[in-house]
C-alpha cells in the first residue's frame, strides 16, 4: 500500500534530466525511472533510429522523454545538446546523469593511441565537458545534481579488455 508522504518524497514533478546514453542498458532504465517519477527528461544517442524507437515507446506510456542525436565525445556536439536542452527547459536543469560510455576489447599490448583517445573522450572527457556546459543551468535550477557512471572496474582488478576503461572511470 502506497503512503502519499512516501509518493511525495520521492516525486520528481517539475523537475528537468538530461540522461546521455538513454536508448539502451543503464541509461535506458534511467530515463523510464526518471520519467516515472514526473521529471521531464531529455536523452541523447549517436543512432536517431533508436532515439526515434525509444521516444515511442516512452510516449506509449505516457512518459515526457524528448531526444537529440549527439555523440559525446564531440565537442562540437556536447555543445549543441546543451544549448538544445537550455532551449527546451527555460534554461534550468535539476539532474544530469553522464552514463554513456563504453569500452574496446583487446589484450592490453594491442591498444592504440587511437583507442585510447576514443575511450578517455567519451566516457571521461566527455562526463567532465558536459558537466562544466551544464553547471549554468543546474545553478539556475537552484537544485542541480550531477551523477556519474564509474564502474567496479576503477577500483579492482579484472580481467583482461579493461585497462583505459578502467582509467576512464576512476572515481
Ligand atoms: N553494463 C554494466 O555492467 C556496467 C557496469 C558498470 C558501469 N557501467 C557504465 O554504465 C554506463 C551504461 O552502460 P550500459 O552497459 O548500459 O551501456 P550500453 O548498453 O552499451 O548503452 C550505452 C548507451 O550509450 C549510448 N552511447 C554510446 N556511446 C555514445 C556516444 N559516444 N555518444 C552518445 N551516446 C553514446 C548508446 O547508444 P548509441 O550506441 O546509439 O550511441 C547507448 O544508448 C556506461 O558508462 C558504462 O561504462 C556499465
Amino acid at each position: 500500500m502506497s503512503h502519499p508522504e512516501i509518493t511525495n518524497r520521492w516525486s520528481l514533478q517539475g523537475t528537468t534530466a538530461l540522461v546521455t546514453g538513454g536508448t539502451k542498458g543503464i541509461g535506458y532504465a534511467v530515463v523510464e525511472e526518471l520519467a516515472a517519477l514526473g521529471a521531464c527528461v531529455h536523452t541523447c544517442a549517436r543512432s536517431q533510429g533508436q532515439i526515434d524507437a525509444c521516444l515511442r515507446q516512452w510516449k506509449e506510456r505516457g512518459l515526457k522523454v524528448s531526444g537529440s542525436v549527439c555523440d559525446v565525445s564531440s565537442q562540437a556536439d556536447r555543445e549543441k545538446l546543451i544549448k538544445e536542452v537550455s532551449s527546451l527547459f527555460g534554461g534550468k536543469l535539476n539532474i544530469l546523469i553522464n552514463n554513456a560510455g563504453t569500452n574496446v576489447y583487446k589484450p592490453t599490448l594491442e591498444y592504440t593511441a587511437e583507442d585510447f583517445s576514443f575511450m578517455m573522450n567519451t566516457n571521461l572527457q566527455s562526463a567532465f565537458h558536459l558537466s562544466q556546459l551544464a553547471h549554468p543551468l543546474l545553478k539556475a535550477s537552484g537544485a542541480g545534481r550531477i551523477v556519474f557512471m564509474s564502474s567496479i572496474c576503477s577500483v579492482t582488478s579484472v580481467n583482461i579488455g579493461y585497462p583505459i576503461y578502467s582509467a576512464s572511470k576512476g572515481t
